[in-house]
Order: structure tokens, then C-alpha cells, then sequence
């Protein structure tokens, strides 16, 4: 199954830190998060990953390649893991595709329309974070359960958090999933950056999907919402006309969140104190780890 990662949106929430650099180039601990989330593909066994990028930011592509100048350079000083860090991130098999304005997640998704006309694929947004867990898989076994439906994660946010997010209204289907106590949940609708209001539940959309192709062809005729911008939650309504769709929960100490300033440092600071080398010098990090 191909994975799709989009990462050609303007990164307003991290301006001016993203003017000149892609917000997916932000780094968690020493690494970009977009590292993370295509390893997270790679190690569910991803077919192919495709990255989509905007106008004008090159280093995405950059961190992608080989560097054998600098991997030379650090052997030669010795800086041998360092090496084998640069060679990795040149090496992970990643493909490009190109969306030429940034007109939101559906637009995105529409640009490599191509590449998944007859199958179902992975869309994962790189402003979350769910390293070193199974998520992918298990999206994939309850889709197969399911007789190969559409599957999004959904992690619960505080009610405050709630318009930030597109939220579901789902069935909760306890004890149908196949990984026993997993928590799944049929959809009915679902709502994009709904006011607290508004929103049906506190389960929100996670930036992990499973897809159907079907989604392609609604997407090539969703309206653009009032900024401009086609929204794949305004697409994945449509397809609940048709087809079934599946939401699978994220458990809190998998999921990290780094769409915002503030969810982007408490993300360090959960990883730093999970990490025995850094762990010393986030020694407040208790406060806000949850694992
Ligand atoms: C997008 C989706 C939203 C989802 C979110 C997850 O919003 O439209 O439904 O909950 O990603 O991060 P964005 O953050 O791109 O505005």
C-alpha cells in the first residue's frame, strides 16, 4: 500500500519559523518530523512513499538525498554515528510529487490522483507524530475486517482544543476490532473545525488515513470551503454517502501532536524524557509526560 504525505502547506502556525523552510522540516530532537512520519510508513511496510511538496522549498528533498561530502567529512573526524545518521536519512526511499498552489488537504491529495486511482492507500500529515507504534498496521487489519473500507485514526482533545481539528461523530463498535480491546468506531459524519458547540464528540481526526481511490473521484468535484482551500473532511462526507468509514483510536502515550508551537515543545519534551541521553536535562518534562 502506498503512503501519501503532504507536505506543501504554508505552515502559518509556525510563521515566521516556516517562511523559507518547509514546517515539516521543524525539528524533534534531532531529527525533522518529517523523518519521523515517513520511517513511520516505511516500518508498516509501505509500498511506496510519496511526499508532496510546494513551490520553493528545495530541503525536503535535500534531506532526502545522499551527502556523501559531509558523510566523508564526519568519518574523517571520527563522527561515526553522526555518518550513519546523514547516510540513513539519504538513503530512506522516498519519491516526490509537486502540488503548484496550496489549496488545502483535498487539492494535496488530488495531485497524485495518478498514483492511487485503483487502490487504497496511506495519507499521513506530518503536524502529528506516533512513533515507534503498530498504528498503520492496525488501520490496515481493521480496514481488511472491514472488507477493505476507509480507516482514520482519532485521538480524544480537550474540549478547548476541538476547532483545530475535524471531529467525528461515530458508533462506537467496542469488541468488532481484531485487536481484541482496540477501541473502533463506525462513522456517521464528521465535522471540520467545529466551535465546542458544535463538535459532535472529542474525538478528533489524527492525521493518519486509510483511503479507498473512490475518494479521488469525489475530491476531483468537492467545492473549495470559504478561504479557498478543498477539504479532504468535506471529500470523506461525501464518501460516507457511499461507502463505510472506519475510525480507529490512538492511544494517548502514542500520539504526538506538533501542530502548534506549544503541541510542538511539549512533544519535545515527552520524547526528550523518554530519551535516556536527554532525559537529565528536561527535568520538569515530568509535568507533561504522559507515558
Ligand atoms: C487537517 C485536517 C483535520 C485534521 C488535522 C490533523 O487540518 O483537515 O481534519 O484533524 O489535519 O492534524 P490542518 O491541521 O491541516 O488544518
Amino acid at each position: 500500500m502506498k503512503a501519501i504525505i503532504p507536505a506543501a502547506g504554508l505552515g502559518t502556525r509556525f510563521l515566521p519559523a516556516s517562511k523559507a523552510i518547509a514546517k515539516e522540516m521543524l525539528p524533534v530532537l534531532e531529527r525533522p518530523t518529517i523523518q519521523y512520519v515517513v520511517e513511520e510508513a516505511l516500518c508498516a511496510g509501505a509500498s511506496e512513499v510519496v511526499v508532496i511538496l510546494g513551490n520553493n522549498k528545495p530541503e525536503v528533498m535535500a534531506h532526502f538525498s545522499p551527502a556523501p561530502d559531509l558523510v566523508a567529512s564526519l568519518l574523517r573526524r571520527g563522527k561515526d554515528a553522526l555518518a550513519e545518521a546523514v547516510s540513513h536519512a539519504g538513503a530512506l526511499p522516498v519519491s516526490f510529487a509537486h502540488q503548484d498552489q496550496p489549496r488545502g488537504l483535498g487539492h494535496a491529495l488530488y495531485c497524485v490522483e495518478d498514483l492511487v486511482r485503483d487502490e487504497r492507500f496511506f495519507v499521513l500529515l506530518g503536524d502529528v507524530l506516533v512513533p515507534d507504534a503498530d498504528l498503520l498496521v492496525r488501520m490496515r487489519a481493521l480496514s481488511e475486517y472491514h472488507d477493505g473500507a476507509s480507516v482514520i485514526a482519532v485521538f480524544e482533545v480537550p474540549l478547548d482544543q476541538v476547532s483545530r481539528f475535524g471531529i467525528i461523530d461515530g458508533t462506537p463498535l467496542d469488541g468488532d476490532a481484531p485487536h481484541g480491546s482496540v477501541t473502533t468506531w463506525r462513522l456517521n459524519d464528521l465535522v471540520e473545525k467545529p466551535t465546542p458547540q458544535q463538535a459532535p464528540s472529542r474525538l478528533a481526526v489524527f492525521g493518519r488515513y486509510l483511503l479507498t481511490p473512490a475518494i479521488m473521484a469525489i475530491l476531483a468535484r468537492t467545492a473549495p470551503d470559504t478561504s479557498g482551500e478543498i477539504q479532504l473532511t468535506d471529500a470523506l462526507r461525501e464518501l460516507l454517502r457511499t461507502e463505510e468509514i472506519y475510525a480507529l483510536l490512538v492511544e494517548p502515550d502514542e500520539g504526538f501532536d506538533c501542530g502548534t508551537v506549544a503541541s510542538w515543545l511539549e512533544t519535545n519534551i515527552r520524547l526528550a524524557w523518554r530519551d535516556p541521553h536527554l532525559r537529565a536535562v528536561v527535568p520538569a518534562a515530568g509535568a507533561v509526560s504522559s507515558t
